[in-house]
């Protein structure tokens, strides 16, 4: 098939927290407390499994309009994670990246974003990729602005080399849990030919077996980038 069975960019769309609570009888909240459980199993997994890049979307820019309630404990989440599991993140040699408009964000926690990036910089195992406040309209329209703040021609080449996430290969595969069929303004440049796996799990009972189901579907896909099949290899 010409192509590494392994995808060397997983994207993941982490949906279900509120449904995975709340069939448990349980606040939305304790969903994604629950959830960030799976992050850390989901990370580690990755490293055992030799993902270059794992990018994950926490928090996109449509998820502002939720409950001030639900977005102050999201935040409060995403900061005592950071503070939390960087040192082990640190120690196992992943390097930490936090893409997306960050204007909303506390400034407390965009000074720890930008600590953590620091400290893990020349991280070589996995680059951890975390998307907050992303949207996907928003990185194409950054990419054009700076273009046209310059001067420069708005071409394919020029807005890709602009795009917040231009220093990795786009995703090979995309999982989204919690059984939706949408990008919900995810990465939509980055996943012009990425594979797509959407699964009913809902994103707190995420664990290794998700990856590797991912991984076996996905060995088994023909990314034929419009081009017809490839020809079957020689007999002799
Ligand atoms: C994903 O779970 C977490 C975020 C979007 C921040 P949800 O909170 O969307 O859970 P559901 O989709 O309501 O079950
Ligand atoms: C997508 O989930 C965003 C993240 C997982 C961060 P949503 O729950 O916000 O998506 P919709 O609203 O169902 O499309
Ligand atoms: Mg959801």
């Amino acid at each position: 098939m010409g192509q590494s069975p392994l995808p060397r960019h997983v994207a993941i769309i982490m949906d279900g927290n509120g449904r995975w609570a709340q069939s448990r009888g349980k606040l939305r909240p304790a969903g994604h407390i629950e959830g960030v459980k799976a992050v850390r199993r989901i990370v580690k997994a990755s490293r055992d499994l030799g993902i270059e890049v794992l990018t994950l979307f926490a928090f996109s820019q449509e998820n502002w309009k939720r409950p001030p309630l639900e977005v102050r404990l999201l935040m409060e989440l995403l900061m005592s994670t950071l503070e939390r599991e960087l040192p082990d993140l640190h120690k196992n040699g992943v390097r930490l990246r936090v893409i997306g408009e960050h204007d909303g964000l506390s400034d407390a926690l965009r000074a720890r974003i930008d600590e953590a990036q620091r400290l893990t910089d020349a991280n070589t195992t996995l680059t951890l990729v975390v998307a907050v406040g992303y949207g996907g309209q928003w990185d194409i329209a950054q990419a054009a602005q700076k273009l046209a703040a310059r001067g420069e021609a708005l071409n394919a080449e020029a807005i890709e080399r602009e795009l917040v996430t231009h220093e990795w290969p786009h995703p090979d595969l995309l999982i989204r849990t919690g059984g939706e069929y949408r990008i919900s303004n995810f990465m939509l440049w980055q996943l012009a030919y990425t594979e797509l796996y959407f699964t009913d799990l809902l994103w707190p009972d995420a664990d290794i077996q998700l990856l590797r189901d991912a991984l076996a579907w996905y060995a088994g896909r023909e990314r034929r980038y419009g081009n017809v099949p490839a020809p079957a290899p020689d007999a002799g």
